[in-house]
């Protein structure tokens, strides 16, 4: 990983740290990132609000031997607070939560906290012709944003969004709880992750959900591509790398260290979906799930585009994973491929704004989002699922070659004020290949520390 923050590790040492805030200058501080065995937290849990939401996630928590706490204690401090806004009908009842909540935020949450906020998806059959309510429940979202701008000291806020039919300890809804606890989460701020079915089930082994599944990762040879492979394998998935032969030396360096399969295919050749799916046939018997990772930029001016940067972008970032995806759901349920079948794509913060130089990788990243929402009703129907992870700045060799006033600027530009690493993105995209995510469909999760970008 090429990490050359220097800035955070130099304001974390007493002195430049007393400088940085009498100067009021940024102080990122090192990020709680997820270890093996580790706790979800490491305190206790304030669960403020007695709605049915809050009500399950307390009751979840105490089950797994938490500290739950559901009044905060004079001088008690907290790891986490979660709060229940899954029951606001009108703007008015968010008042008394939110000040609740702004009351206990600064003598209690302790450093790397969690806010987590539970609440029901806006757009519904309910909120149609209710104005109130939609009020209400747009609200939460805006108010969680900014609680999430407010975090100091590695905390983040998040928001966990219902379906109006799902059900408050829904698999997913549990799963999405222990991420959004968890070191996994460490650079996720600012999002909402939508929960809109009952489907999934809750791993038994908290550090092994992905155990018995095998899955393909493009673009596996360095970077994000490697992180993924790792973090997937650490939680305990067969996976199969695939990179351009080029990369053949590397792309075989990290598939052996985590005792996976390499397979040297540029994804854009034909039938490169049929020639993976046979891979894993005649390797392991199955393909549970897949993550289109495998990107590249040809950065230009939109004036200055030429036709091989347009279109080699298009062919990697967005065509590749369509055509790629029309086999493996061509081939559900075909005794090799799961009916069940997990699909998460690397989206971009630029596929969501849009980035100056890159009017092609936006087009193809954008494309991404849109082609993960088109996805989502037909792999639901075997009880599969695709969603979209999109990192904001990654501390990568492409970011590490950025101009340096540029790159810091970038670096600082997000709640957290420092940079992701892949495994931030690689912990996202294990949460929503696993089984425990089964409920989450169609979605765009960003891994961005709140990037101003775009939101
Ligand atoms: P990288 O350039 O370090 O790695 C990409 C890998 O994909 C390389 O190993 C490359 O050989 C492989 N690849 C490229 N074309 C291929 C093809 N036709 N067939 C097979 N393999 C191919 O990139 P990085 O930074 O790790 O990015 C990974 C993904 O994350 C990309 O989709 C990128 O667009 C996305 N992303 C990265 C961000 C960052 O800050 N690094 C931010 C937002 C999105």
């Amino acid at each position: 990983m090429n990490s050359s923050d220097g800035y955070t590790k130099f304001i974390n040492k007493p002195l430049p740290g007393r400088i940085a805030k009498a100067l009021g200058l940024p102080r990122p501080v090192p990020l709680r990132r997820h270890v093996v065995g580790a706790p979800l937290v490491e305190g206790p849990i304030l669960v403020l609000g007695e709605t049915p939401v809050a009500n399950a996630a307390a009751k979840h928590l105490y089950d797994n031997n938490y500290d739950v706490h559901r009044v905060a204690g004079i001088k008690q401090k907290f790891s986490a607070i979660i709060v229940g806004l899954d029951s606001v009908e009108t703007p008015a009842d968010l008042a008394d939560p939110m000040l609740t909540l702004g009351q206990t935020l600064r003598s209690s949450l302790g450093r790397n906290g969690r806010v987590i906020v539970l609440a029901r998806a806006p757009e519904t059959e309910a909120t149609e012709n209710n104005p109130k309510l939609l009020a209400a429940r747009q609200g939460v979202e805006g108010t969680t944003r900014s609680v999430a701008h407010e975090m100091r000291a590695g905390s983040t806020a998040n928001g966990l969004v219902l379906g109006e039919n799902v059900a408050p300890n829904a698999p997913s809804v549990i799963g999405a709880l222990n991420f959004l606890l968890s070191g996994r989460s460490a650079y996720v701020s600012g999002q909402f992750i939508r929960v809109d079915t009952d489907a999934g089930a809750i791993a038994t082994d908290i550090d092994r959900p992905l155990a018995g599944q095998a899955i393909v990762v493009t673009g596996a040879a360095r970077g994000i591509g490697a992180a993924i492979v790792r973090t997937l394998s650490r939680d305990g998935a067969t996976v199969v790398g695939v990179d351009m032969p080029q990369a053949g030396d590397s792309l075989a360096a990290v598939m052996n260290e985590v005792g996976g399969s390499a397979l040297q295919m540029d994804i854009t050749a034909d039938n490169a979906g049929q020639r993976m799916i046979d891979f894993c046939a005649e390797r392991y018997g199955s393909l549970d799930g897949f993550v289109h990772n495998a990107g590249i930029t040809r950065d230009k001016m939109l004036a200055n585009m030429d036709d091989s940067r347009w279109n080699s972008v298009m062919a990697v970032n967005i065509l590749a994973p369509l055509t790629i995806n029309e086999a493996l759901l061509a081939a559900r349920g075909n005794g090799v491929v799961a009916a069940d079948l997990r699909i998460v794509s690397l989206a971009s913060t630029s596929g969501i704004a849009g980035n100056r130089g890159q009017t092609n990788y936006s087009a193809s990243k954008a494309g991404v989002i849109g082609m993960t929402a088109a996805t989502a009703d037909a792999l639901a129907e075997t009880g599969g699922s695709i969603n979209a992870v999109a990192p904001g700045f990654i501390e990568t060799d492409m970011t590490a070659a950025m101009p340096m006033a540029t790159r810091e600027v970038a670096r600082r530009m997000n709640s957290l004020q420092q940079g992701g690493r892949p495994v931030d993105v690689a912990e996202a995209i294990s949460f929503l290949i696993s089984d425990g995510a089964a409920g989450i469909n169609g979605t765009t999760l960003r891994v961005c520390g709140q990037s101003m970008v775009g939101q």
